[in-house]
């Protein structure tokens, strides 16, 4: 499948150029750290390099950067994580776009690359857990978990540690 077809348009900003890839293979797992953290993502609080280089391992990171003409290695301005089973369900996480660079539709680009992304294979359904950005996912066609027929279910490691179940 022709790459170029596959990944957004590089995205023309007030601040620059913005260029679009799939760097599962290739980030360095402390930009990712230095990124969330300094962008302030609650849920990456606790997550160390250690943890990234994992997450790097099972799913695929990818990543937009403000760079001059296009090329990689610009300032990394926003990230999304896909993970999937390949054939039933797939999973977005970590979608942020830095601060200085919010509605200009980068997050948008990313979220929509992940959504065809061929990695993902024949799943059924994309699924995706929000705190803030609940209003932000239906665009895409996103809707809460409460409107399907089913009830999702989770439970914390810690409680299950708690119960000797780990
Ligand atoms: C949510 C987020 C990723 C959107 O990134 P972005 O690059 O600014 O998004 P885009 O420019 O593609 O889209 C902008 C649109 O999304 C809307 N939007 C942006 N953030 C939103 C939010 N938190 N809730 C609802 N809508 C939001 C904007 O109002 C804008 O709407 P419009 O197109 O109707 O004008 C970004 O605000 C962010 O990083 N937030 C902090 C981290 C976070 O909460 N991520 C989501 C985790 S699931």
């Amino acid at each position: 499948m022709d790459r170029d077809f596959l990944e957004p348009k590089p995205l023309a900003t007030p601040h620059g150029t913005v260029a679009f890839f799939d760097e599962t293979w290739s980030v360095d797992p402390r930009e990712l750290q230095i990124f969330f953290q300094a962008e302030q993502v609650h849920w990456t609080a606790d997550r160390s390099i250690e943890h990234w280089r994992v997450l790097l391992s099972s799913s695929r990171m990818l990543t937009a950067r403000l760079v001059p003409e296009g090329h990689r290695g610009g300032r990394l301005v926003g990230a999304t994580r896909l993970w999937s089973d390949h054939a039933h369900e797939a999973k977005l996480y970590d979608v942020v776009t830095a601060q200085d660079l919010m509605g200009l539709g980068i997050a948008s680009e990313l979220v929509k690359w992940a959504l065809r992304h061929p990695w993902v294979g024949d799943v059924n359904r994309f699924v995706l857990e929000t705190r803030d950005a609940a209003q932000f996912y239906p665009r895409f066609g996103f809707r809460p978990g409460c409107e399907m027929d089913s009830v999702h279910m989770r439970v914390r490691t810690d409680d299950l540690k708690a119960r000797g179940l780990r």
